[in-house]
């Protein structure tokens, strides 16, 4: 499987090093970071693949073939751009890619409260295939540490990519 990672500004870029660490070597990853996403990963913890503005890079094409693309935090900003087929950097031009070839697209939005702009954008989003998935802990799985609720969300976004894991336990097993 070939797997695109990007990471966006939002908060939370730790999470999405930790989903890195989890992924099974398997895998074939592919990690893009924005500029602002560097930022964030300074001021909250460094690991880049290709540069966001490397337009030309192979994920940047529908001939890559990619299986699935998680953008891991976010941004509103980040979303806002591809609801509206803004492809202006790798990140938002590989999203824009797995929209047109119809191809799994998970968006780890974070932000809250949600204004009516950003739900009309999710909305959109959902409507072109694409799965809003922000990172919301489940209590029912009893965690006890941050690494506890991490390790359940990485779960839940590895069975939405269909990879296989032990990262938490099945309700009703
Ligand atoms: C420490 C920090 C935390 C941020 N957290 C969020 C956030 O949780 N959600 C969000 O939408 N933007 C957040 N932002 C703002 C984004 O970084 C900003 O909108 C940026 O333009 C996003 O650019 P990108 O989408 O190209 O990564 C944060 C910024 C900083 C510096």
């Amino acid at each position: 499987m070939k797997l695109i990672i990007a990471i966006s500004g939002a908060s939370g870029a730790s999470l999405a090093l930790k989903f890195i660490k989890y992924i099974p070597k398997t895998i074939e990853k592919h990690i893009v970071v924005s500029d602002s996403a560097k930022v964030v990963l300074e001021k909250e913890e460094g690991l880049f693949q290709y540069d966001n503005e490397d337009i030309s890079a192979p994920i940047s094409s529908g001939s890559f073939r990619a299986d699935a693309m998680i953008i891991l935090p976010c941004s509103i900003n980040t979303l806002s751009k591809i609801s509206v087929g803004i492809a202006d950097n790798l990140i938002t031009r590989s999203a824009s890619v797995m929209i047109k070839e119809k191809k799994k697209l998970i968006l780890g939005v974070r932000e809250m409260p949600l204004s009516s702009i950003i739900l009309e954008n999710m909305l959109k989003l959902s409507q072109n295939n694409c799965i809003i998935a922000p990172p919301i802990i489940g209590y029912y799985s009893n965690p006890k540490t941050i690494d506890d609720l991490e390790k359940f969300l990485i779960g839940k976004y590895f069975d939405m990519i269909g990879i296989d894991h032990n990262l938490f336990k099945r309700w009703g097993t």
